[in-house]
């Protein structure tokens, strides 16, 4: 099998001690173990694991009718969700997406992931005179944004269809037995489609929580499945010179016990900018935990250059940078020569805007290693389904990997849940007494 990711790790290198990664190896192997094994905690949750292979063939069947209905049914799917229920699918549409859509064309706006009123005032504006359908996900079914966010959603459509086509309208996507959003769409008759119970929210873009937006956007998921299964399948072996998971978590790794606690994700191509916040919620909720873990940031190159290029260059050495590059360009837009050239670009003449990019990147990996910034630079052959897939496999094990070596947890979020009692005491959630009392007097 050959590699379809190329990764190139020479600028990390000399921030690493020579026999780190020799000294590494015995880590990763035991992490990687506790992780096939299904020993560690959170092996409850591990179904993301074998998921491009043993997923449920009948509900594939049942995404791709239903995101065919959508299509035909409406203009705009409103996907209401948040964190893991949410971010897969926004990754992959922004991913996948021309920049600039015809404005006929069918759309995907997501909603629930916040709590601005203006928001979903506007987006109730927007969805006046338009054909739209929900698709409302949630694995708990209590996540107080999605769950305001469909209750105002759900009194529009209801209230511009009428209750028996606004079911027709309506696609939830929860657990298969129990929670709020389970009955409420078995009490209406929606259509449902399920979180597996051994899939927890980061790890589940390849499941119906992301396939159903992503295939009603009209991105082939079978591509994609068949990206996250070769990836699957090509890193297995232990060593981490022949596997490049294991290579990076080894590096990241690393570079952590060097003092390089803040891992930014950098892209040079806009349309990954929703892959980093995936990314950031994959790693940042998995290791975040028992006061250890990498920061993890993101930015876009070149754009961010102009800001906080100058940070990386020059402020605290506390990071390093992972290089999503896309190899292959879209498009191969010729600079042209002027008569005056007045801004100096005639030497540019006969270039392509994609080589002054790679360029660009170059040039940048070589100044920030001067800086005393390690990069590694993942080599993404081209936009497409498939790739989309085998990145987001790629992430998702290195990442419980990683989280076995820092020994946590990778699969749960305890922290999470510390604001969500704060703002349901203040909001005065039957139960909640007590902390509100308590909280009222630190106010
Ligand atoms: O990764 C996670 O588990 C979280 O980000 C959840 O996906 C998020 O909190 C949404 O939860 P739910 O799907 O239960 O509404």
């Amino acid at each position: 099998m050959e590699k379809y990711l190329n990764i190139d790790f020479r600028h990390a290198m000399p921030f690493i001690d020579e026999n780190g990664l020799t000294k590494i190896q015995k880590e990763i192997n035991k992490a990687r173990s506790i992780l096939d094994n299904k020993s560690g905690e959170g092996n409850e949750y591990l179904g993301w694991l074998d998921l491009p292979i043993d997923y449920d063939k009948d509900e594939f069947e049942k995404i791709l009718t239903a995101a065919k209905k959508i299509r035909k049914q409406s203009r705009i799917l409103v996907v209401v969700g948040i964190g893991g229920s949410y971010l897969g699918a926004k990754a992959a549409i922004e991913f996948l997406k021309p920049y600039f859509q015809k404005r006929k064309n069918f759309e995907v706006i997501f909603a629930g992931q916040n709590l601005s009123s203006t928001y979903l005032k506007e987006l109730l504006d927007y969805l006046e005179d338009k054909d739209f359908s929900i698709n409302v996900i949630s694995k708990s079914g209590t996540t107080t944004e999605p769950a305001i966010a469909f209750r105002v959603l759900k009194e529009a459509i209801e209230n511009k269809y009428g209750f028996e086509e606004a079911k027709e309208r309506i696609y939830a996507t929860t657990d298969k037995s129990q929670g709020a959003l389970r009955k409420l769409a078995d009490k209406n008759g929606y259509e449902t489609f399920i979180v597996p119970d051994n899939v927890g929210g980061r790890y589940s873009v390849l499941t119906a929580v992301g396939l159903l937006p992503i295939a009603a956007a009209g991105i082939n998921i079978r591509n994609m499945i068949k990206g996250a299964r070769t990836a699957r399948s090509f890193y297995r072996k232990k060593s981490i010179i022949q596997n490049d998971v294991h290579m990076y978590v080894a590096i990241r790794n690393l570079l952590y016990r060097n003092d390089k606690s803040v891992e930014m994700l950098i892209n040079y191509e806009p349309r990954l900018n929703y892959f980093a916040e995936w990314w950031k919620q994959l790693f940042g909720e998995s290791e975040g935990k028992d006061h250890k873990g990498l920061f993890v940031g993101s930015a876009s190159f070149t754009t961010d250059l102009h800001s906080l290029g100058q940070y990386i260059q020059d402020g605290e050495r506390i990071m390093f940078e992972t290089i999503l590059n896309i190899s292959k360009p879209e498009s191969n837009l010729i600079i042209k020569s002027d008569e005056l050239d007045l801004d100096g670009l005639n030497y540019l003449t006969g270039k392509t805007v994609d080589y002054v990019n790679s360029q660009a990147l170059k040039g940048t990996i070589l100044a920030h290693k001067d800086g005393g910034v390690p990069g590694i630079v993942i080599n993404i052959p081209e936009v497409s389904a498939y790739s989309f897939g085998y990145l987001a496999y790629f992430f998702e094990l290195a990442c419980g990997i990683s989280g076995y070596m820092l020994e946590v947890n990778p699969f749960n979020q305890p922290g999470v849940e510390a604001y969500k009692k704060n703002m349901f005491a203040l909001l005065g959630k039957p139960g909640y007494e007590q902390l509100r009392k308590d909280l009222q007097k630190k106010e």
